[in-house]
C-alpha cells in the first residue's frame, strides 16, 4: 500500500509539474510581475506607496500598496468616486492577504509578485482592508482605510 501511496504521490507530482510549466501557471508565464522582496523599498512605487495618477492603460490611478508585517501603507487612502483604480500590491516580507471589504478586491501579497487587480470605485464609502492570510503575531491588527470620496 505504500508502494501504491507513493506510485501517486510521484504521477500526481509530475502532472502538476507538465502542467505548470507547459500550461503556463507559472507567474511569468502569467505576465505577473517580480520584484526582489528584499528591495522593494528602493523601488520608486513601493517607497513612498498610495494613490498616483495612471500614465498608462485605460484606468484612472495606479494605487501602490505594500502589505508587511504587521500593517498597510498606506495605512489609508481616498479615491475619487467614479474613478477605476488599478491596485498593486507586494510585500517585503511574508505572504500576506489583501481584502477590501464589500468589494471583489481579494488579492495574495507575495514577496517576490506585484499583485494586480482592476476596480471601479463608484459609490462613496468607507471600506476595511484587511489581511485575511495568517502571517504572524500582529495579523488581526493588519488593517488600513480605503475611502471613496
Ligand atoms: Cu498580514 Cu495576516
Amino acid at each position: 500500500w505504500i508502494s501504491l501511496g507513493t506510485a501517486s504521490l510521484a504521477v500526481f507530482l509530475i502532472i502538476l509539474g507538465i502542467s505548470a510549466v507547459h500550461g503556463g501557471h507559472t507567474p511569468a508565464a502569467s505576465g505577473i510581475e517580480t520584484i526582489n522582496p528584499e528591495h522593494v523599498r528602493e523601488d520608486a512605487r513601493f517607497s513612498e506607496p498610495g494613490l498616483k495618477e495612471a500614465t498608462d492603460g485605460d484606468h484612472d490611478y495606479d494605487l501602490y500598496f505594500l502589505a508587511s508585517a504587521f500593517m498597510y501603507e498606506p495605512g489609508e487612502v481616498e479615491i475619487p468616486a467614479g474613478s477605476t483604480v488599478k491596485i498593486h500590491v507586494t510585500s517585503p516580507d511574508v505572504v500576506h492577504g489583501f481584502q477590501v471589504v464589500g468589494t471583489n478586491v481579494n488579492m495574495i501579497a507575495e514577496p517576490g509578485l506585484i499583485s494586480t487587480y482592476e476596480m471601479t470605485f463608484d459609490e462613496p464609502g468607507e471600506h476595511l482592508i484587511v489581511c485575511n492570510e495568517y502571517c504572524g503575531i500582529g495579523h488581526t491588527d493588519m488593517t488600513s482605510t480605503l475611502k471613496v470620496v
